[in-house]
């Protein structure tokens, strides 16, 4: 295992701590001052335009950045992640998302541990593309014959929040009459409604988690089952007997899983299942077969060309020099804001209802990846690591949180996403709403970096107390990510850009991006709990003073 470099004995970051105190950003001046600065900061990734200008740095700082990449080992640490060494330390496994989308054929073979990782990616996705064929065609019948009209993807996490972000973003390329549902959460609510209205006739479900450990899921499964076949009888189909409950099950249940023994024992047909591997982790996971429901709703095509989109940004990343490598610079931007600014959060504002999700997704990829307080060699961080990402689309946000990122006093670097032509182009009274939804995007990152100074409110015949209520202080960071239509490689190029931007920033600080041991906990506990819940007097006792407190509130009022 190679030693992280800690970030902070670095030449770079004595350079970077000079250069950030003091520092007084100068947006309005930088741009007045130099006429080539939008130009000069703005780069191509695959089809993305990404325009940095409006970040807060000067080229000295981006300089600086891009030597601290350098002192800190990023380009040698991806190479290693590209050739499957284990950098996953923790598990002792490799980290091959990347190898999910090289292109068929892709010279030399990839071999890792023994294993041919290109004939073993491209064999799953051929039988993902043929199955998805199957069902989408009408090949593939329910236990009464009849065509499959929904799909149901049971999953949690990175089981989940992938194939909903992507279907949700991709929708309008849904073409064979079959509808995609996400059933996660273990609260019984979810379940109950996403169900409420299916036909169990013609409903598929996809169990899908990387473990077929996970509570949630494994319980949302079970609830499936039963839903299926108390449906099916309802419906006057015979479920009275063991073999016939099995051929419903072998009908409207398949899997996607690495554990596909366990698979088995849960009751679904291993031919009705389709594995990834261990060196997938399941925040990385959208572009494995857990993307099954994806290419049963969207179509094989689009799914391929979802890979296509990510391999492009992955080449970029390969090929390209730290200087211009997006993703590494994007990654560098947010260590300069995090460590030496003092940002605690980081926004990502799709001008785009079909990225509804987007942001929950980045949510798992980002925190989940660099929450962490160790090393990748165990030993405590040297700095502060991971921001909170959150967002919602605009126009919305603006109309709810965007207040404080204009006038509030915490500095809130900001993602905008947005597409020249939109995927419903619809007109107001002969006007193009797209067209406005844009002057939006623009007019937000244009408002958030030159503001509007004291002398310019009065000049609008404002007076008194209300000249500093009205007037925005500017220099607040924007990123703007601009293509030009959201289709399947622009979104897998987005979801690829951010996952590298996460790996630049871990590495930086040495973290172990791939592992999640701060979730266990939680697991344990709630596994100890659920006697106490039911009302086990002696693991109520077992508990602190406030959760027994609580286990007694439950307990004297549930119905
Ligand atoms: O919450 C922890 C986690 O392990 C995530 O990393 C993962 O995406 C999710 O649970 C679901 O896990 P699985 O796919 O194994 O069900």
């Amino acid at each position: 295992m190679t030693a992280p470099i800690d970030p902070t004995s670095t030449a770079a970051w004595a350079e970077l701590t000079a250069l950030s105190d003091p520092f007084t950003p100068d947006l309005r001046g930088w741009f007045a001052a130099d006429p080539e600065r939008a130009e000069r900061m703005s780069l191509p990734l695959a089809d993305l335009h990404v325009d940095l200008s409006k970040n807060l740095v000067t080229d000295e700082i981006l300089a600086a950045l891009v030597r601290l990449a350098e002192q800190t080992g990023v380009a040698d640490r991806y190479a290693a992640m590209l050739a499957g060494e284990h950098i996953n330390t923790t598990e002792d496994r490799a980290v091959l998302h990347t190898a999910l989308r090289r292109p068929a054929g892709t010279t030399p073979a990839l071999v890792v541990d023994g294993q041919e990782v290109d004939a073993d990616v491209q064999s799953v996705l051929d039988a993902l593309s043929a199955f998805a064929d199957r069902v989408r065609s009408g090949e593939w019948r329910g236990v009464t014959g009849k065509k499959v009209t929904h799909v149901v993807n049971i999953g949690i996490g990175g089981s989940d929040l992938g194939p909903v972000m992507v279907y949700e973003a991709l929708k309008p390329y849904a073409d064979a009459g079959i509808e995609a549902r996400f059933v996660s959460n273990i609260d019984p609510t979810d379940i109950a409604q996403k169900t409420a209205d299916l036909d169990p006739e013609t409903t598929l479900f996809i169990v899908a988690s990387k473990t077929f450990t996970t509570l949630e899921t494994l319980t949302n499964a079970r609830l499936a089952r039963d839903w299926l076949w108390q449906r099916l009888a309802e419906a006057g189909v015979d479920t009275s007997t063991d073999e016939a409950r099995n051929d419903a099950v072998a009908h409207h249940f398949v899997a996607v899983s690495t554990a596909l023994d366990r698979v088995a024992e849960f009751g679904i047909d291993p031919a009705n299942a389709f594995g990834f591997w261990d060196w997938v982790g399941g925040r990385y996971s959208v572009d494995s077969a857990i993307g099954l429901s994806l290419a049963i709703a969207l179509g094989p095509e689009v799914f391929r060309r979802l890979l296509a989109g990510f391999h492009a940004v992955d080449e970029h990343v390969r090929t390209t020099p730290l200087a211009q490598n997006v993703p590494v610079l994007m990654g560098l931007l947010n260590v300069w804001y995090v460590n030496f600014l003092g940002a605690q959060s980081h926004a990502v504002l799709p001008y785009a209802q079909q990225l509804s999700r987007f942001a929950a997704y980045l949510q798992q990829l980002t925190m989940e990846s660099n929450g962490k307080s160790v090393r990748w060699d165990g030993t405590p961080v040297t700095t502060d690591t991971g921001e909170v990402f959150w967002g919602e689309p605009g126009t919305n946000g603006q109309h709810a949180f965007y207040q404080l990122i204009h006038q509030g006093t915490r500095l809130i670097p900001a993602d905008f996403i947005a597409f020249v032509n939109p995927a419903y182009p619809l007109a107001d009274d002969g006007r193009d709403v797209h067209g406005l939804f844009l002057a939006n995007f623009l007019a937000q990152t244009k408002a958030l970096a030159f503001g509007k100074t004291a002398a310019e409110v009065e000049a609008e015949g404002t007076t008194g107390a209300l000249v500093a209520a009205r007037t925005f202080p500017g220099n607040r960071p924007t990123t703007s990510i601009f293509a030009e239509a959201l289709t399947p490689e622009v979104l897998g190029q987005l979801i690829a850009l951010y996952e590298h931007i996460t790996f630049t920033q871990g590495t930086i600080w040495g973290i172990n991006s791939f592992d999640q041991w701060g979730v266990e906990l939680g697991k344990q506990l709630a596994l100890q709990i659920a006697p106490a819940i039911e009302g086990d007097e002696a693991a109520i006792e077992a508990q602190d003073a406030s959760t027994q407190a609580l286990l007694r509130y439950y307990l004297a009022r549930r119905t």
